[in-house]
């Protein structure tokens, strides 16, 4: 097992240059991979697991028959997971491929968090031993040519990660994938459908609050990369779908005004009662918008796996 690290560090001058033009952006942002430290991750497995939090509820059992239909494509694979996260998904996946064919896959775990993919590496090679395993602590975005591509490669892409993404920003790694996709090449990716507001907003304000904890949690790691003397306390959790853009935007509101300081600034950055920090979009699809997407980015869409309720989909796409 092999694990190679390209995540910045605490201190790197450019994500805190990044963090900096963000907060004093107008209106003011963080960007949600900073959503991601130890705590953050693990906060996010918990609303992974959280009655009002669908999208896992319905990916895994497709996930499951999905690979039934597949497992032929992966002999001799190697699949690279972006966002690999704790590696449940793939092992839903793993566990419907026949051990003669997992004896022929090399897994790539790519996820921001180290401690994720040491943690989930392990536990894996411990469950396959017969599989081939290298791990890469990365963003994917930025770092897509540190992924090998000598043998056939399945692309994995869960959870509706790429509705974190702008459009624009989804469309640029689409493309950026296909174009470093071979013709042989897969990308199996996860894309949460539009559905009923009232289903989609009560996924993001969960009644134990884990959603609200994730969403502030950012504000310490942005304490941590800055300085800044942030309290979590002083905002509250706000989350609703904006139709207009198909997605659930999460903001943080100031609860009064304050003035935030750190070592790397002349001046404090002011924040006013009431204004809010956008952290993250989540975009909901149609089958519409994904073919015009992969088309956008050079890709085509193969196949298209769906629940009964057609609340999530599992899109095989290839190079055009
Ligand atoms: C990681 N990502 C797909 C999650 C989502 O649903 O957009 C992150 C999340 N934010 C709040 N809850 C979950």
């Amino acid at each position: 097992m092999i694990i190679e690290d390209y995540m910045p560090k605490v201190g790197d001058n450019g994500t805190q240059e990044l963090l900096l033009s963000c907060l004093k952006s107008n209106p003011k942002t963080l960007p949600s991979v900073f959503f991601y430290d130890h705590h953050g991750s693990e906060l996010y497995e918990e609303i992974t697991r959280l009655d009002e939090y669908y999208p896992p509820k319905i990916e895994i059992p497709l996930l499951r028959s999905t690979a039934r239909k597949l497992k032929s494509e992966l002999k001799d694979c190697d699949i690279v997971e972006l966002g690999s996260g704790d590696c449940s998904k793939i092992s839903v996946l793993l566990d419907e491929v026949p051990e003669k064919i997992r004896r022929t896959i090399v897994y790539y775990p790519v996820d921001v968090s180290k401690n994720a993919i040491e943690k989930s590496a392990c536990n894996l090679q411990e469950k396959y031993p017969e599989m081939g395993i290298h791990g890469i602590t990365a963003d994917f975005l930025k770092h897509i040519e540190k992924i090998p591509g000598d043998r056939k490669r399945f692309f994995c892409f869960f959870g509706s990660t790429i509705g974190n993404l702008s459009e624009e920003k989804a469309i640029e790694f689409m493309g950026n994938l296909g174009k470093e996709m071979n013709e042989n090449d897969r990308l199996l990716l996860g894309m949460d459908m539009v559905k009923d507001i009232d289903v989609l907003e009560k996924a993001y304000n969960d009644s134990k609050g884990v959603t609200a904890e994730f969403n502030k949690n950012i504000l310490i790691v942005t304490n941590n990369h800055l300085g800044t003397n942030f309290n979590p306390d002083d905002f509250e959790h706000v989350a609703f779908f904006n139709k207009e853009y198909s997605r659930i935007e999460m903001h943080l509101r100031a609860k009064k005004d304050l003035e935030v300081s750190s070592p790397l600034l002349n001046e404090a950055i002011r924040v006013k009662k009431g204004e809010t920090i956008h952290t993250e979009n989540s975009h909901k699809y149609t089958v519409e918008g994904i073919r015009k997407m992969a088309d956008a980015a050079g890709l085509s869409v193969a196949q298209i796996f769906s629940d009964d309720k057609r609340w999530f989909s599992l899109v095989e796409m290839v190079k055009k």
